[in-house]
């Protein structure tokens, strides 16, 4: 995820800004870039990969703001998600007197560019950010009035973003904007100083005291004070880093697993237009041809791949096959010119599914990957990429990644069906509407992780856990089982609901757990029968359902919907926060590998 920072006072505006900027590395990006005003004058500097590449390069320009009395910048560490890591896509972005940085995506950036382009603004980056200078320039040109350009511009963006901008029309200010991105404010300890950050890691040691901004909210920074549009509430900074790199979170991992309603919306927008799905990343006649999808990925990657292959075949009416690519690549794969290769993984970088991609190429397939870092090694050979923007994933067990994958996946599944014309538009229209509650099923409650939290105790024992399920249920009972063993190190296995009575049954006494994914609308009469077999052995039964069930031990209530997905991601949310709450108990730190993970003490 992008990283903002800003900075107005009497100090070294570099090196507050490149510090701030090391403060938000670990969020993850791949370019970097500052923008300094001061005396009429903007110096910009940017440079791809490391923050110390742009220390170089200031340090080898004239860029110096150590003995500047008064100066105001701007920085910005970006992930891409439109147009790739150079040094033109990088931020701040200039218009012709003003630059910008940006974090989130500006939705109806395309429309704003034509507008643009008709009233002669000439754009040099691949990027959405770079609308929004342009458009500021466009409103000051008309009403010579930086605060009147700056509200005429966030009144026609859409998306979610934080905004920071500057220009040479107004030396001593900087206009800013939340709305659905993260930023923070604070006062320095010195006077007319004034820090922005879109975490607050890089604000601590600068002040006492932070505004986290509401969603809607602008205003006006200047050495004078700030003026904000609405009513705000200053909090006192944390006092470590380290805690407020995970943002007030125990864990990585638990940071992740709430930041997943955010970054599914990420992962939507631009892609959903009215009833539409859009994939501006695929050409025109990408699938003409296509009569086959193989996917091939591992771990959770494979996961999310499985359940595509039933969203594929159900929705898009195309063939899927799956296969773990560290059998792939071993084995002497019949490959047909028909088929589309698709491979999914967070990093980009896995060897087996890297060689696998590799493999597919060599044979002439077209190929794709579903990939969560841009110019990673699976991005440069791949004919089409989509990113799924979930942002740096630190936690060693992924989540987020895998919600953003299935949701992306859900997107091209329907994406096809359009293609292939094989959907109904009422169909194309529910599926639409259900993928905008995603985020809302992604959203922890706190009575669900306060239930786990508690459940974890029961479930730290025993010979061990069976995770089962129908359908997309059943990878996402691999999915579960695979959370617990990585970091409870407890065994669990996840099997097809249906499977169980052909030999695994054989094991059901009260010290194995059985974690029984029970979806109100998928299978839910044979899941619940396959669940009473497993009960009826003494298996000890922990039901997750929308419905009652009244033979389970324990009971984890989801919300009731009215799509099999949305049960789905709440089923997600539930099994990740158990297997964290478990692991957490048994006082591993879940945030490591094994070897790694010294005990913890438990709060
Ligand atoms: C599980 C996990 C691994 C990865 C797997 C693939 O929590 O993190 O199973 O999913 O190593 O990695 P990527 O997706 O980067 O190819």
């Amino acid at each position: 995820m992008c990283g903002i920072v800003g900075y107005i006072g009497h100090k070294d505006c570099n090196n507050i800004l490149i510090n701030g900027l090391k403060e938000l590395e670990y969020r993850g990006y791949d370019s970097a870039g500052i923008a300094i005003l001061h005396s009429d004058k903007i110096d910009v500097c940017k440079a791809v990969g490391k923050i110390k590449n742009l220390e170089d390069k200031i340090a080898k320009s004239d860029l110096n703001t150590s003995s500047l009395d008064f100066s105001i910048g701007i920085g910005h560490t970006r992930w891409a998600t439109h147009g790739k890591p150079t040094e033109i896509n990088a931020h701040p972005h200039l218009g012709e007197y003003s630059y910008v940085v940006h974090n989130g995506i500006i939705e109806n950036y395309k429309e704003l560019k034509d507008e643009l382009s008709t009233h002669g603004h000439k754009f040099v980056s691949q990027t959405d950010t770079e609308v929004i200078v342009h458009l500021f320039e466009y409103y000051f040109n008309q009403f010579k009035d930086a605060t009147k350009a700056f509200k005429n511009t966030i009144a026609r963006l859409e998306g979610a973003y934080s905004i920071l901008l500057i220009t040479k029309s107004e030396e001593d200010k900087i206009y800013f904007m939340k709305h659905g991105s993260p930023l923070a404010i604070s006062k320095g300890n010195v006077e007319g100083e004034i820090l922005f950050a879109s975490s607050d890691a890089p604000l601590i040691g600068y002040g006492k005291d932070v505004v986290y901004l509401e969603d809607g909210t602008y205003g006006i920074a200047t050495p004078d004070g700030i003026i904000f549009s609405d009513e705000v509430k200053w909090t006192t900074l944390p006092s470590s880093k380290q805690i407020a790199q995970k943002d007030g979170f125990r864990f990585f991992m638990e940071k992740e697993i709430y930041e997943q309603h955010d970054v599914v919306t990420d992962a939507m927008i631009g892609r959903i237009q009215d009833d539409k799905i859009i994939f501006d990343e695929i050409q025109k006649d990408f699938i003409v041809g296509i009569n086959e999808i193989k996917i091939c990925a591992c771990g959770t990657s494979y996961h999310a791949a499985l359940t595509a292959s039933y969203l594929f075949e159900r929705l898009s009416k195309i063939r899927c096959n799956v296969e773990i690519a560290s059998e792939f690549r071993y084995k002497e794969p019949l490959l047909t010119s028909d088929t589309l290769f698709v491979v999914i993984s967070q990093s980009g970088e896995t060897a087996d599914t890297l060689e696998a991609l590799k493999m597919a190429k060599t044979a002439g397939l077209k190929t794709m990957v579903v990939c969560n870092v841009d110019n990673s090694s699976m991005t440069r050979i791949a004919d089409t990429t989509i990113l799924t923007r979930a942002g740096i994933e630190k936690g060693v067990a992924s989540t987020k990644a895998f919600s953003t994958q299935t949701v992306v996946l859900w997107m091209l599944s329907l994406y096809f069906a359009q293609k292939k014309n094989v959907i109904s538009y009422d169909v194309l229209k529910k599926e639409i509407l259900t993928l905008r509650e995603v985020p809302i099923s992604l959203k922890v409650e706190d009575n669900v992780h306060e239930k786990c939290r508690r459940l974890s105790k029961r479930y730290l024992h025993g010979h061990g856990f069976f995770f089962i399920g129908r359908d997309v249920f059943f990878p996402l009972a691999l999915e579960g089982a695979l959370k617990l063993k990585e970091i409870s190190y407890l065994h669990a296995e996840g099997y097809p609901a249906g499977e169980m009575k052909h030999g695994p049954i054989a094991l059901a006494d009260p010290e194995l757990f059985t974690i029984a994914l029970m979806p109100q609308h998928l299978h839910y009469e044979k899941i619940k029968s396959n669940v009473e077999e497993l009960s009826a052995r003494d298996s000890t039964i922990c039901a997750i359902s929308p419905l009652a069930f009244d033979l389970a031990d324990d009971f984890i209530k989801t919300k009731e919907t009215d799509h099999y997905m949305l049960e789905f991601f709440e089923m997600l949310v539930v099994l990740q926060l158990l297997s964290m709450e478990i692991s957490i108990r048994l006082g591993n730190d879940v945030d490591m590998p094994r070897n790694l993970a010294k005990s913890v003490t438990v709060e």
